[in-house]
């Protein structure tokens, strides 16, 4: 079963959510981090960039690829996923951009992006952590509904839904690309520790549908239930909608300090 933790705030979730990546980088300077992009992660981005300022290490040699990206966006676009992880992550944590990748949404070498992403996610010897986000539609990634579980970084087209809530960050709704290049459910799965944050009322469907829902394609988010190591990061309203909640909070409450997430 998936750990649920149900923090007070995003700054809450984030501040455990670093301590953790924290922790990863001292006892690997080599660690793999699974990056998403979206508004969800950016307090756990906020958080480590905060703790690096105040107690400095070496983050030289940790590895990062992307969840996903759109197709056909020009190079340096604002809202191009690599524009977002190398102004969101890359630079506030000092990281070294030659180590982090991002899918390439390029239209010319699209036929074979998804299985140059696999190959380079294995040379690095996979993903130690993957952080998540959930979008309403239930998407992991840009998995929407009805992908496979055992799916490998491809091309997808992105659900009307989907689009309409990313529109906020382009100039038009028209300019939202309909495709993406995003790691696979199957991808996602392979990593060795899965941190899915959600924050907001909007949110609480999608979770609860992952968490307690049957597992099935049409909730990508269910595809947590079939992996061992997933620690889920709520605020409350995000959590409101888990019927077992009183559980999950007792379980959390009772957690020896040492065992972390
Ligand atoms: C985006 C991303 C996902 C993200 C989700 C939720 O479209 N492709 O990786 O988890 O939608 O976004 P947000 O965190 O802004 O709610």
């Amino acid at each position: 079963m998936a750990e649920i933790v149900v923090v007070e705030s995003k700054q809450a979730a984030g501040e455990l959510v670093a301590l953790k990546i924290r922790g990863l980088i001292e006892s690997r300077a080599d660690t793999v981090l699974g990056l998403a992009t979206g508004s969800t992660p950016l307090p756990v981005y906020a958080a480590l960039a905060q703790s690096l300022r105040k107690n400095p290490m070496d983050v030289s040699r940790v590895r990062g690829f992307a969840l996903d990206e759109y197709v056909g966006l020009p190079e340096g676009h604002p809202e191009s996923y690599r524009t977002v992880i190398t102004r969101d992550v890359v630079r506030p944590l000092g990281l070294t951009p030659t180590l982090i990748c991002v899918p390439n949404g390029e239209i010319e070498t699209l036929e074979h992006a998804g299985a140059d992403y696999e190959r380079a996610i294995e040379a690095a010897g996979g993903i130690d952590l993957q952080i998540l986000g959930i979008g309403r539609t239930g998407h992991l990634g840009f998995n929407e509904p009805g992908s496979s579980f055992a799916s490998l970084t491809r091309v997808k087209t992105l659900a009307p839904k989907s689009r309409a809530d990313n529109a906020r960050f382009f100039a038009s709704p028209d300019e939202v690309p309909r495709h993406c290049i995003t790691q696979g459910l199957g991808t996602i799965r392979r990593a060795r520790h899965l941190v899915l944050l959600a924050f907001g009322a909007e949110k609480a469907a999608a979770i609860a549908a992952a968490v307690e829902g049957p597992v099935t394609a049409s909730q990508p988010g269910s595809a947590i239930q079939l992996h061992e190591h997933v620690t889920v990061v709520l605020d409350p309203p995000a959590a409101a909608a888990l019927a077992n909640l009183d559980y999950y909070r007792y379980i959390w409450a009772n957690k020896p300090a040492w065992q972390g997430i």
